[in-house]
This record gives structure tokens, C-alpha cells and sequence, in this order.
């Protein structure tokens, strides 16, 4: 039988763990404890599995190590995978959890009536792919201001008048006096495998992809 490599299983940090760790702890993959130390300095971890580690790394980063194949398995949001469209990931369940949308705004009181007559805008988002595409399909051409974070800021500090983002309670919009336009897609974290891994390690990838299969109802 052919030795079985340590796979790694890659995981966005940030709010989503609170619905991917009990969904993971279902399909029984647990990190070590250590993974739940906050003042722990460690990016990789071991799991219960013997042949599965896991990383914890910025949500775009994932896709990066899944795409490359440094992680055979991950999660990842559709407004990465959109904005990465990447032929190597391959996105076989869509785990229905971190559901939100991606959506343009703008400021309470701005009047964006008129804003479809225009042939050009700047917009400030962390997605200049989804971003230009969108307004392209409205014969607008977006120039997208590329932040990491933080772009409720931009139209009133006059970088821009619309922005991109994601919105799940409204929240962040309210607090910063902005308002949702238009929603471009709906949004929800899928369980994704490298292409190569899938062929390479497929018994490895195949068990972590059933175990999902078997908690996620389609
Ligand atoms: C996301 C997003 C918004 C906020 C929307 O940021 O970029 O800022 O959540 O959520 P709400 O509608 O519930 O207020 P996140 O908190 O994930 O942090 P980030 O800016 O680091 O991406």
C-alpha cells in the first residue's frame, strides 16, 4: 500500500470559524488543543486525523495554498473564489455556512440616480475583479481602488462614492452612515481540493470530501 502523505487542510481566519469548527468537529476533524490558544504563535497544527495538519490563514491565502497545492483541502468564501477564479481548485460542497452577500454602497444621503449615465466610477474594494465585471455589465468602467479592509471609510473620507463588500448584518454599513444599493451575488464558504491532490492523494482528499458530503444537507 502506498504511504500516506501528511495533507494539509487550509482554513480562513476570522468570523467563519464559529460555524466551520462544530461543522469539522461533525465530520471528526478536531486540531490539537493548541489551535485554540489565542496567544499560541503557531500556523500549523496537528488534527486528530494522523494524516491531516491544519493551517490557519487569511481567507484569499487560502485559495494561494490550495491553488499551488501547499494545501490539498480548504475553505473558501464564492467572493474569493470569484475573485481568484482559479482552473486549479476544484469546489466540490457548498458548505451553506458564512452566508452573506457582496454588495455595492454608497452614503445615506448620496442620490445615485443618476450614476447609471455615467461611463466611468471609482470604487474602493477588496474585489477589482467581481468589481470591474459588475460594472462593466452596465457599460461603466470601474476604477477600483484596492483596499484590504476598512472601506466603509472610503466615501466619506471622498476616496471614492461607491464601494464593494460584504455584507452580512447590515451593521458595519449603519455605523459608517452608508447604504446597501445592490446586491451583485449572494455568499456562502465551499469545501475546495487542489486538482492535482485530488488525482495524487485521491483516497486522502476523497475521505475529508465524504465526511463533508455526509453533514452537509443539499
Ligand atoms: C466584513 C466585511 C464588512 C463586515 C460586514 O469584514 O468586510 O466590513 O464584515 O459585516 P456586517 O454586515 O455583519 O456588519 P470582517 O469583519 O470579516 O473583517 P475584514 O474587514 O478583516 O474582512
Amino acid at each position: 500500500m502506498a504511504e500516506r502523505q501528511t495533507q494539509i487542510f487550509a482554513i480562513p481566519k476570522g468570523r467563519i470559524q464559529e460555524e466551520l469548527i462544530p461543522l469539522m468537529k461533525k465530520a471528526g476533524i478536531t486540531p490539537e488543543e493548541e489551535f485554540f490558544d489565542p496567544n499560541s504563535r503557531k500556523l500549523r497544527f496537528k488534527t486528530n486525523l494522523p494524516d491531516w495538519e491544519m493551517i490557519r490563514v487569511r481567507s484569499f491565502d487560502v485559495a494561494t495554498f490550495v491553488a499551488f497545492g501547499a494545501a490539498s483541502i480548504g475553505v473558501c468564501g464564492k467572493d474569493v473564489l470569484m475573485e481568484y477564479d482559479s482552473q486549479d481548485i476544484y469546489t466540490p460542497i457548498d458548505l451553506n455556512i458564512g452566508l452573506c452577500r457582496l454588495s455595492v454602497a454608497i452614503e445615506n444621503d448620496y442620490d445615485d440616480s443618476k450614476d447609471t449615465m455615467l461611463s466611468h466610477i471609482r470604487v474602493a474594494t477588496k474585489y477589482p475583479t467581481i468589481t470591474r465585471q459588475h460594472y462593466e455589465k452596465k457599460g461603466i468602467q470601474a476604477e477600483c481602488v484596492k483596499l484590504n479592509g476598512a472601506m466603509e471609510l472610503a466615501p466619506s473620507l471622498g476616496l471614492c462614492r461607491h464601494i464593494v463588500d460584504l455584507v452580512s448584518s447590515g451593521n458595519t454599513l449603519k455605523a459608517n452612515n452608508l447604504k446597501e444599493v445592490e446586491t451583485i451575488t449572494p455568499i456562502s464558504s465551499y469545501l475546495v481540493a487542489n486538482r492535482t491532490a485530488l488525482k495524487t492523494h485521491l483516497n486522502q482528499v476523497n475521505d475529508i470530501i465524504n465526511r463533508f458530503k455526509e453533514q452537509v444537507i443539499v
